[in-house]
C-alpha cells in the first residue's frame, strides 16, 4: 500500500459521549472485544474499558498518538484491559489467514470495532472485513457509513453493522 493511502484519514477525536452513544448502539457487553482501526488517543476504547468493562485493541500508524493513547490508558489504570498497537491497520500482522497460526490481536477476535475513518479507507478495508470477521461482529461507524452495504441502524450519525446480516 502506498504511503499516501496509508495516511488518508487524518486525526479526528471522537468526543467521549458520542463513543458511549456508539458502544450503546452495538450493545457492547462486559468481557467482549472492541477494536478501534485507527484508534488516534484512544477516546472510544477508554470509554468501552471504564463503562462497558470491554477488554480492548486499538490500531494507530502515528506514533504520537499512540503515545499519548497510552499515557491515558495507563493513568486510569486500564494497561489489563487495552492494548494499543503502533501500526498500519493494514499489516497482516492484525489479519489472521487460515494456515497461520493463532494470531491473538487478530481483527477477527473482535466482538464489536468501533470506527472513526472514511469511505476511501472503509473501502479498503471491506474485503479483508468480508473475510475475517466472525459471523455476529457488530460494526460502529461513525460518520462514514460502508458503501454497498445495508446499515441496521443510523442514530446521530452512527451507522450499525453486523456480519451475517449486512454483510
Ligand atoms: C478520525 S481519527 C479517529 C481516531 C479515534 N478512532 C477516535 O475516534 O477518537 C482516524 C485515525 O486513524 C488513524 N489512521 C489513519 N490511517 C491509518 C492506518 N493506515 N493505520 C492505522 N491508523 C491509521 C489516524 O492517524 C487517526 O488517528
Amino acid at each position: 500500500m502506498e504511503t499516501k493511502e496509508k495516511l488518508l484519514v487524518p486525526y479526528h477525536p471522537t468526543p467521549p459521549e458520542m463513543a458511549r452513544e456508539m458502544l450503546r448502539a452495538v450493545n457492547v457487553r462486559p468481557g467482549e472485544t472492541v477494536y478501534d482501526l485507527g484508534c488516534g488517543e484512544g477516546n472510544i476504547l477508554i470509554v468501552a474499558a471504564e463503562e462497558f468493562k470491554a477488554n480492548c485493541v486499538g490500531i494507530e500508524i502515528d506514533e504520537k498518538l499512540v503515545e499519548v493513547a497510552r499515557e491515558k490508558v495507563k493513568e486510569r489504570g486500564l494497561e489489563g484491559r487495552v492494548k494499543i498497537f503502533c501500526d498500519d491497520i493494514f499489516s497482516s500482522e492484525y489479519w489472521a489467514h487460515e494456515g497461520d497460526g493463532e494470531k491473538p490481536y487478530a481483527v477477527a477476535n473482535a466482538d464489536v470495532l468501533a470506527l472513526y475513518l472514511n469511505h476511501r479507507i472503509q473501502e479498503l478495508l471491506i474485503p479483508k472485513l468480508v473475510k475475517e470477521l466472525k459471523t455476529g461482529t457488530r460494526i460502529a461507524s461513525y460518520e462514514f457509513f460502508f458503501r454497498g452495504w445495508e446499515d441496521l441502524g443510523d442514530i446521530n450519525r452512527i451507522f450499525i453493522y453486523e456480519k451475517g446480516k449486512s454483510f
